[in-house]
């Protein structure tokens, strides 16, 4: 994946598939996220993210799991991925958008890139944690279809799941 994402207001974004030596830029996305922000991401404690953990993120399995990268100007603003279960059945997806780009529509953009990609996969489902307090989140969960429950031994975190169409 290597394209160009245009915003409503005509900012000009590139959306490329992310590799092993975007660890610093990625780093620098996740440190530049507002607490708030960083905390919904990675449910709470991680006030910053390390390199090692960065370059985990980035070491893909190409054939089960799927990551994407928006960029402005070569700086990481968003970032999106899924993971595949161990059962290779659904797929655990994670993302995150700059806060001074929150609200172009991105969050709902890179969640239908996940649900697409997943599908073409053979996923029978995409399912992810949120913090239960993360409305906005949990709104855009709703837009697209996603049935979500509160974690039985955790009630901060919201289970939230999507059955894939088998193509
Ligand atoms: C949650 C998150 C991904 C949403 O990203 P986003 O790009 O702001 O999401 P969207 O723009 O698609 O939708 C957010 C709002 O903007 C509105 N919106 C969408 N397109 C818009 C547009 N072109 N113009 C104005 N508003 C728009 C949506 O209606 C939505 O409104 P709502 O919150 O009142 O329902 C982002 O806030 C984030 O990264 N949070 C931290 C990490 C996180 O929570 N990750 C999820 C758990 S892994």
């Amino acid at each position: 994946m290597n394209e160009i994402w245009e915003l409503s207001d005509g900012q000009r974004l590139r959306a490329r598939t992310p590799d092993a030596s975007d660890v610093a830029a990625l780093r620098n996305f996740f440190d530049g996220l507002s607490p708030a922000s960083r905390r919904q991401r990675f449910m709470g404690g991680i006030s910053r993210v390390s390199d090692a953990f960065v370059a985990g993120l980035l070491r893909l399995d190409a054939e089960h799991d799927a990551a994407l990268v928006l960029e402005n100007h070569e700086r990481i603003v968003a970032s999106a991925r899924f993971d595949s279960d161990a059962d290779h059945a659904g797929c655990e997806f994670a993302l995150a958008v700059d806060d001074t780009l929150a609200g172009h529509g991105l969050g709902e953009r890179l969640m239908r890139w996940l649900i697409t990609t997943a599908t073409d996969r053979g996923y029978r489902s995409i399912h992810g944690e949120v913090l239960s307090d993360n409305a906005r989140m949990l709104r855009l969960m709703e837009r697209l279809g996603f049935s979500h429950h509160l974690e039985a031994e955790d009630r901060r975190v919201t289970w939230v799941s999507k059955a894939l169409p088998a193509l």
